[in-house]
């Protein structure tokens, strides 16, 4: 028997950070790019073995440390299906989401391999239940993850996200689209968001007074996206920049494309996710996509993908 389940990339379009401090945050799935896990019973008595494919790594579940964190979600996972012995299973994973750059790529191969391992044991494996074994791994290998990821990735639809509350759908009244360039620079969120607890350490008031404007920006953005007003929309982004730029989790790498993005007609750009490096969106329109797109890749954006948020496409 095999079994294949896979999970999409996200994007955070505002609230990053600050919704580690109990800020709202919007991330939508970007479906272009997945993570696929896939189970096949393996001889009797040949136990379990974990493949990464991408990364030419095979381990043996009996053999990896408590420190391998797929072998700590897959462990996980056998452990809500009830399942106390190893099982005889091969379990490969594969991504085409890019690697440190904000779109998710850890939670997604995660949520891949929670998905494909309780479907495989026969269980049911409802988004709540990806998303709480997913967010258990985040935990224990990326410091204090807000949550946002796991949940945006395992409900795969546009959500509202408050740390430690359900997520709620937003109205989307008109559609929209984004360029999301990655800068090719690898930025593990976990020194971000390290960087910014730090700071915050340092002087709470101040990055308090921060997160809240922040907050201020993503309820704005809230009614722009439902009312469809992509000036709003686009402007909105422009100030949630600045306000990351504020936290220090800009870069002068990430500003050159922000800078491309919008001397070239984009309504607004900023960074997305952790900082420092990984991605930019850009709302683009009909009018301005081809040459948002072809402005960043001249200032250095490795790859480029156009995602549509509100439609059916990134449901
Ligand atoms: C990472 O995708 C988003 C951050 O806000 C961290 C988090 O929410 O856990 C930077």
């Amino acid at each position: 028997m095999m079994t294949t389940s896979t999970a999409s990339g996200k994007i955070i379009l505002f609230g990053e950070h600050a919704v580690v401090y109990g800020r709202p945050a919007i991330a939508v799935p970007v479906t272009q790019v997945r993570a696929t896990a896939t189970v096949t019973d393996a001889p009797a008595g040949s136990g379990c073995t974990l493949v990464a494919q991408d990364l030419g790594e095979a381990v043996r579940l009996a053999d990896a440390g408590a420190d391998h964190p797929l072998a700590l979600v897959l462990r996980l996972a056998l452990d809500a299906a009830g399942i106390a012995r190893e099982p005889d299973w091969r379990v490969v994973l594969t991504s085409d989401i890019p690697i440190a750059s904000g779109l998710g790529s850890g939670a997604a191969i995660s949520a891949a391999l929670v998905r494909a391992a309780l479907t495989h044991a026969g269980q049911p494996a409802p988004p709540e239940t990806v998303s709480r074994l997913v967010y258990r791994s985040e935990e224990l290998f990326h410091g204090t993850p807000s949550g946002i990821d796991n949940t945006v990735i395992a409900y795969e639809r546009p959500v509202w996200f408050v740390k430690g509350q359900p997520p709620e759908s937003f109205a989307v009244g008109q559609p929209f689209t984004l360029a999301i360039a990655d800068s090719g620079i690898p930025s593990p969120t976990k020194e971000s968001v390290g960087d910014v607890r730090r700071a915050w350490e340092a002087d709470p008031a101040g990055y308090e007074a921060i997160f809240s404007r922040i907050a201020d920006v993503v309820h704005g953005a809230r009614r722009a996206i439902r009312d469809g007003n992509l000036a709003a929309i686009g402007a909105l982004m422009n100030v949630n920049q600045q306000r990351l730029e504020a936290l220090g989790v800009s870069s002068a790498e990430l500003e050159k494309l922000i800078e491309a993005a919008r001397g070239a007609g984009a309504l607004g750009a900023k960074l997305s996710g952790g900082g420092r490096g990984g991605n930019v969106i850009a709302l683009v329109d009909e009018q301005n996509a081809a040459a948002v797109q072809a402005a960043l890749l001249a200032a250095g954006a490795k790859r480029v993908i156009l995602t549509q948020v509100g439609t059916a496409a990134i449901r």
